[in-house]
């Protein structure tokens, strides 16, 4: 199995930005665990974090054909993006959508997201675990192929 996990704007800040949302584990901290369970169950991962739209578009775009599975969590282009849904579509990659807070409990326009249609499953509100749990649901849809 080989994933790409891609992170929106603000991601980076993860430890600084709002830490009672988001915790106080850092960015760094994130990476760590997504590469040590991929490590340990023999998966290979690529991480990725961009601020910038077009970016992460370029980036799901480079995936076509590369990857087995994409964890994205789009951060604050989740509510905005139908580029990043359209990007999913063209490149046809299994995908899981993960939002570290609950996003079901906050603001109302965090309620829309332009990529879940898209997606086979959305983890919100476990924190930096839903990334791992997407991984293994990924892989679990891969073995019942
Ligand atoms: C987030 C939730 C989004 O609404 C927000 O804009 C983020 C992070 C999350 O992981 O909980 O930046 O995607």
């Amino acid at each position: 199995m080989k994933f790409l996990v891609i992170n929106g704007p603000n991601l980076n800040m993860l430890g600084i930005r709002e830490p009672h949302i988001y915790g106080s584990a850092t960015y760094k901290n994130l990476t760590d665990k997504i590469e040590a369970f991929a490590r340990e169950a023999g998966y290979e991962v690529e991480i990725v974090q961009s601020n910038h739209e077009g970016v992460l578009v370029d980036t799901i775009q480079a995936a076509y054909g590369r990857f087995d599975g994409i964890v994205i969590n789009p951060a604050a282009y989740t509510h905005t993006s139908v580029a990043l849904l359209d990007a999913l579509k063209a490149v046809g990659i299994p995908t899981v959508e993960v939002h570290i807070s609950d996003v079901s409990k906050r603001e109302d326009f965090r309620q829309i997201s332009y990529i879940r249609p898209y997606c086979a499953k959305t983890i919100a509100g476990h924190g930096f675990d839903g990334y791992t749990e997407a991984m293994a649901f990924l892989a679990g849809l891969e073995a019942s192929k």
